[in-house]
């Protein structure tokens, strides 16, 4: 490739990161719980060299030279971690929440039987025998749904357990309104010789404020996790115990067993943003419960059939509603986008096709922690109503909702590189 030719391939690059910064950013509302935003502060510590390096093994016993600030790095995060989830021992080296699970697979239950919680009602992928689970050459069988509550049958659960005996019991999930039974179902689970993870890819963030409870107290012997849904940290995982031995063998199956490098420049970021999760965490989780539940009354108020009603719709920071008489999941998260608002299409508990989910299933994480409150939370849904209900169409609504969204353009909850003495105008994304 000639000189020139380089520059123009190197601008195409540039041209589709600014298109996609400046619409994800600047121009949307983004609803996905799955996302969300880091400070400025924790942006600016992305970058740094650790992101080309190697530190194989564990703290203090690598096998790699030139590792004294990664130790000293990844041993602060870990104290951090520890103080904020209660748990006595972590491990952050998994580069993401399915890999911290795989680590958990490997550990509690090496080719054997684990029980989960199916898709439809809210389960990951990574707990399914058509993903992590599968590969890994283990048996998957399904807790029974709770379809009205939104959550897991204990009774019928338990007998799942009693009868299938498997060896790892595993609660936590990706459509998550409710708390699980962890405290029910892990007596259960230690009763029948297994043990009982939580994942908490999702509510991480509300535990560390106080808003959803820490499974940890609740008889969990393991909690994994994503660093970055309502933990609004870098993409990565965690996972957390209070038992000496499972740990031990958890290090083993993070390595040498599922990894070589850990993405080592995301500890930096990751512990920026447990510090500010120590500050200004309990703020921010109680307003996403708050926005939540706004939201939810709102969307229901108008006519749009949120889930849960029931209960209170959510104790989460997710709103989830049927889609079918708009057209489906896939339809109405299509013409939401062309609006400018961004959601997920998911499978309801009475969904039988993955391919056509019936629900959309929102998350208020990241509007929350730009700042959003509750009157906003009810401008949001009177875009969505006004397309939804009123049929108007998405490209008239669009620049409304960019003029809106215009205003939120600080992290709220977060340090500014200013708050630390940081003078640099360096950073690209700005909000
Ligand atoms: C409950 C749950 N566990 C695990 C994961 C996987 O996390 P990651 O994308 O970090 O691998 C997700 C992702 O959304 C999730 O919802």
């Amino acid at each position: 490739m000639n000189l020139s030719d380089a520059i123009n391939a190197v601008n195409r690059v540039r041209d589709i990161i600014n298109s996609h910064n400046t619409w994800r950013r600047r121009e949307t509302i983004n609803l996905i719980p799955s996302e969300n935003v880091m400070s400025p502060l924790a942006e600016y510590f992305y970058i740094n060299d650790m992101m080309g390096r190697y530190a194989e093994g564990t703290i203090g016993n690598r096998y790699y030279q030139g590792v004294k600030y990664v130790d000293e790095m990844e041993a602060y995060l870990v104290d951090l971690m520890s103080k904020l989830f209660h748990a006595s021992y972590v491990d952050v080296r998994p580069i993401s929440g399915t890999v911290a699970n795989m680590a958990a697979y490997l550990t509690l239950a090496k080719g054997g039987k684990i029980a989960a919680v199916p898709r439809q009602c809210g389960g990951h992928i990574s707990h399914d025998e058509v993903g992590a689970p599968g590969a890994l050459g283990l048996k998957v069988i399904h807790l029974p749904c709770d379809e009205e509550n939104f959550s897991i049958n204990v009774d019928l659960a338990a007998k799942v357990i009693r009868e299938e005996k498997p060896q790892l019991v595993i609660l936590g999930a990706s459509l998550y309104l409710f708390p699980h039974p962890v405290k029910e179902l892990a007596q259960v689970a230690h009763e029948n010789g297994a043990y009982l993870m939580h994942d908490s890819a999702h509510v991480l963030g509300l535990i560390a404020g106080g808003q959803f409870p820490n499974s940890l107290n609740e008889g969990a012997d393991l909690m994994t996790s994503s660093t970055h849904k309502t933990f609004p940290g870098p993409q990565g995982g965690v996972i957390f115990t209070n038992n000496e031995s499972i740990f031990k063998n958890i290090q083993r199956s993070v390595f040498p067993q599922l990894t070589s490098n850990y993405h080592l420049h995301r500890y930096a970021s990751t512990a920026i943003t447990a510090i500010e999760m120590m500050a200004f965490g309990e703020a921010y989780a109680y307003q996403i419960r708050l926005n939540a539940r706004k939201l939810a009354e709102e969307l229901s108020k108008y006519g749009i059939p949120v889930v849960a009603e029931a209960r209170g719709f959510t104790e989460t920071h997710q709103v989830v509603f049927d889609a079918s008489k708009f057209g489906g999941g896939a339809k109405v998260a299509q013409l939401l986008e062309d609006g400018g608002i961004i959601v997920n299409k998911n499978m309801l508990p009475w969904d039988r096709s993955a391919v056509k989910p019936s629900g959309i299933r929102m998350g208020v994480q990241e509007m929350t922690r730009v700042g959003m409150g509750t009157q906003e939370m009810a401008e949001i849904a009177s875009f969505m109503k006004a397309m939804l209900i009123d049929g108007k169409e998405p490209s008239t609504i669009r620049d409304k909702v960019k003029e809106f969204k215009a205003q939120y353009t600080e992290v709220k909850y977060g340090f500014k590189l200013s708050d630390v003495g940081i003078k640099c105008d360096c950073l690209p994304l700005n909000y």
